[in-house]
């Protein structure tokens, strides 16, 4: 039997929600696992890139592949192994570039591997089973919901996610610069503690958030995208941030500017009506110094992973 699975790219923190907000963006990966019949023929993985990124070469092609390390902690869950894999992995969404691609592929091989082995994990399993291989929910619960998603998880292990009400017009301006940056280093730059004031800080604004989104607030909105714990740490990794942020802050059309995920990307949430303005202060902010850009303008997408073929 061959499962092949679709899944989207994914911003997580959103400014105020270091660690338990994301979105769902409609650019994808796509993931096809095949139990071969051969055996003694192992695992075999492919990958088929379509950005061509250097990076890809650095993936892993044997058990150490995050892809098969999900299938196998599915199969571990019924008190089973994988044997003989064909593992085929289709990047749509570029790597090292925040957009969620190894939260993708994780969720991408679990809900093949889910479908392969007859359904025996529920959404709550497969949430708790994808955030323990990446270490937080922010970028799982979107790739596997789809839409803009709260997440907690609890000491237990199990995660609790939430789908928000996102209007359909704010649309996500996504600017991807033309290096990467490893979330292992752009974590590694945060502090252990934050002072007490900052936790209030975001705690204010990841409220107002949630209140915004459900009442369609663009003003409240603007004010709650903001953050302390994480974006002042991050921004000597990624230059020219701060003067994006500051040129956009004015801009019409713009509900605010945040760090995607852990960086290098920037994404600017807007209502659609100055998208040009927005790409060209980004791109000429980072022109000036050297830095070359892909932007696109994208909706976010409510539609989360699913299985797109079966035979
Ligand atoms: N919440 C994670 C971080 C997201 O900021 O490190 C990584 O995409």
């Amino acid at each position: 039997m061959k499962v092949t699975a679709q899944i989207p790219a994914t911003i997580a923190n959103l400014g105020c929600g270091f660690d338990c907000l994301g979105l769902a963006l409609p650019i994808y990966n796509i993931i096809t696992i095949e139990e071969t019949v051969l055996p003694g023929s192992g695992i075999e993985i492919n990958i088929i890139d379509e950005h061509n990124q250097d990076n890809v070469e650095n993936i892993p092609r044997d058990k150490n592949n995050i892809v098969y390390k999900a299938i196998e902690l599915l199969y571990n869950y019924i008190g089973q192994s994988p044997n003989e894999l064909k593992i085929s992995i289709k990047t749509g969404i570029p790597v090292a570039r925040v957009l969620g691609s190894s939260a993708s592929v994780i969720v991408g091989g679990l809900i093949a591997a889910n479908e392969l082995l007859g359904h025996p994990a529920d959404e709550a399993v497969l949430l708790s089973i994808a955030t323990e291989i990446e270490g937080h929910p922010d970028n799982i619960a979107p790739a596997i919901l789809g839409g803009v998603v709260l997440s907690d998880w609890e000491e237990d292990g199990s995660v609790v996610s939430k789908k928000l009400p996102w209007p359909e017009d704010w649309l996500v301006t996504i600017c991807i610069p033309d290096y990467e940056l490893s979330t292992g280093i752009s974590r590694s730059v945060l502090p252990k503690e934050v002072p007490m004031k900052d936790a209030v800080y975001n705690l204010r604004h990841s409220a107002m958030f949630i209140q915004a989104v459900h009442t369609r607030d663009e003003e409240l909105l603007k004010l709650s995208l903001k953050d302390r714990l994480h974006q002042p740490y991050r921004t000597k990794l990624v230059p020219g941030m701060n003067q994006i942020m500051e040129n956009l802050k004015h801009t019409e059309g713009v509900l605010g500017c945040v760090l995607a995920g852990a960086g290098p990307s920037i994404a600017v949430i807007q209502d659609g009506k100055n998208t040009d303005t927005i790409k060209e202060i980004v791109s000429s902010a980072w022109n000036n110094i050297n830095v070359n850009a892909q932007i696109y303008t994208l909706p976010v997408t409510d539609e989360g992973a699913k299985i797109i073929l079966q035979q």
